[in-house]
């Protein structure tokens, strides 16, 4: 079998061994680990000048990873990937700015990490490539001379073409993932407007199913929704229960329910639209005043964007204005923590809970709303609240699936999870768990390795003939 080699901004293991908050970490981590491999990225530090990748090996897994200059952090990572594609792809354009120079120096940084890899290709070796830091790495590698299989998979979502044009170099930022074999997205929808943007700027067509011819080249472009592996949550959150941050959650709350949220601090999971319908829920309905309260967990990510910035500001006040005007002696409405935890501490509190509120305002999946369903007692489940903008809305309908920007309609989900009967409870978990099975992490990761390797094959046979 051939090796495979993992590429990303963000590699997963931090210091302390638990992967770093965010989708791609802990799938790709989970994901990598079985199959070994190497793993190619950002070491995560700003470095006086380049150097040849530093070799880790841990396990299964080789890490590779190379560090920026402060001048290719703040133009790759901070300026383009992260204050350009990251709110337009968000549907933000209002938070997106665009400078060439920035632009330049993430091409720029494309090419030399695909430079620093091109020493560690085998022949044999797959190359998966993952998330919007990276769209021209193929690109990169193709022009070294790599002709290895290469596949993409974007963890975010992909917008629409009339939101992708307000990206100045839309155009060739879409030619440039046609450099991969297969592009990959989480949600037919996401894939749709690949395609549309391709068909319509007649740029290339789709041929047969799943394939298109673009830009003279021709790639498969699919859905893959990366999923968790359900039981093993369920197991971790069974026999972490008696932990200390769980322990003394439980005991805080002494009877009262809660109502759980985690996310990394981002603008794109609707935190301030939550709190307020939060907030209307306890206008609303009274009588849940002093018997719940909202946990609010929310590391900081991103912290020197300064659309990050604003956003933390503005929560800090809506929850200094809620509890203000809310709280009893004994009753905080919303409890609002800024940290990371350990993964597994984190499944037993979602255990703990009565209610999931997962509503961002546009998510490529959300891997948040998988975990706290599996994470649950199968004898006294919890309810998810779920934004119908995440991409785990098209996968799990046993969800009060909700519009986060109508707080009125989000304050009334609550209010029917947490008085919804235990026997509609169990049975729309018991429904979820079951697709949570059927679509796990490794039904994503081989599915999408399947059609790389497929691509591997009949290119060597193409060549052979
Ligand atoms: P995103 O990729 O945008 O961050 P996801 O919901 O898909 O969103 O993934 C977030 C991942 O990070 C989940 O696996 C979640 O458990 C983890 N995570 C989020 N917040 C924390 C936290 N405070 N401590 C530890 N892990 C976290
Ligand atoms: O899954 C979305 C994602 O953007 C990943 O690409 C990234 O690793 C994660 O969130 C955390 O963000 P960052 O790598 O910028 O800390």
């Amino acid at each position: 079998m051939s090796r495979l080699i993992v590429v990303s901004n963000r590699v997963a293991p931090t210091q302390e061994g638990s992967p770093a908050a965010g989708g791609l970490a802990v799938g790709v981590l989970d994901a990598l680990k079985e199959t070994g491999g190497l793993w190619f990225g950002w070491s995560g530090e700003i470095v006086g000048h380049g150097g040849a990748p530093s070799i880790d090996q841990q396990g299964t897994v080789t890490y590779a990873t190379v560090g920026l200059t402060r001048r290719d952090y703040d133009q790759y990572y901070r300026g383009f990937s992260n204050a350009t594609l990251w709110p337009t792809f968000h549907y933000r354009t209002d938070l997106s700015r665009y400078d060439r120079r920035e632009y330049a120096g993430y091409v720029r940084v494309n090419a030399m990490l695909a430079k620093q890899l091109s020493t560690l290709i085998k022949p044999d070796d797959v190359i998966w490539v993952h998330d919007y830091h990276l769209l021209p790495f193929a690109r990169a590698l193709r022009d070294l001379n790599v002709t290895n299989p290469i596949g993409f998979f974007l963890h975010t979502p992909f917008p629409v073409g009339e939101v992708l044009r307000t990206v100045p170099p839309h155009e060739e930022l879409v030619k440039a993932m046609c450099s991969y074999d297969v592009v990959g997205f989480q949600t037919h929808s996401d894939r749709q407007s690949f395609v549309d943007y391709i068909e319509r700027g007649h740029f290339g067509v789709s041929t047969e199913e799943g394939v298109m011819q673009a830009f003279g080249r021709v790639l498969k472009v699919g859905t893959y929704p990366i999923g968790i592996y359900p039981d093993a949550i369920a197991k971790a959150a069974e026999q972490l229960s008696d932990r200390k941050a769980v322990a003394e959650l439980r005991d805080a709350m002494r009877g009262r329910r809660i109502i759980m949220s985690v996310d990394r601090l981002d603008y794109s999971k609707g935190l301030v639209e939550r709190f307020q319908a939060f907030e209307q829920l306890l206008t609303d309905a009274p009588e849940w005043q002093g018997k719940v309260s909202l946990v609010q967990i929310a590391p900081p990510t991103r912290s020197d964007v300064q659309t990050y910035q604003r956003i933390r500001q503005a929560l800090e006040g809506e929850a200094g204005r809620i509890n203000g005007r809310f709280a009893q002696l004994d009753w905080t409405p919303i409890q609002y923590l800024n940290r990371k935890y350990e993964r597994n501490v984190l499944m037993a509190l979602f255990r703990l809970s009565q209610v999931g509120y997962v509503t961002p305002l546009r998510d490529g999946m959300n891997l948040v709303a998988k975990e706290y369903v599996a994470a649950q007692n199968p004898e006294d489940p919890g309810v998810l609240v779920l934004s119908q903008f995440a991409g785990a809305a098209e996968q799990m309908p046993g969800a009060l699936v909700v519009n986060p920007f109508d707080l009125s309609q989000m304050a009334a989900a609550l209010a029917s999870a947490l008085s919804m009967p235990l026997s509609e409870r169990k049975a729309r978990h018991s429904d979820m768990m079951a697709r949570l099975r059927a679509s796990d992490l490794s039904t994503w990761r081989d599915a999408f390795l399947d059609d790389l390797r497929h691509v591997a094959t009949a290119a060597s046979v193409t060549r052979k003939a």
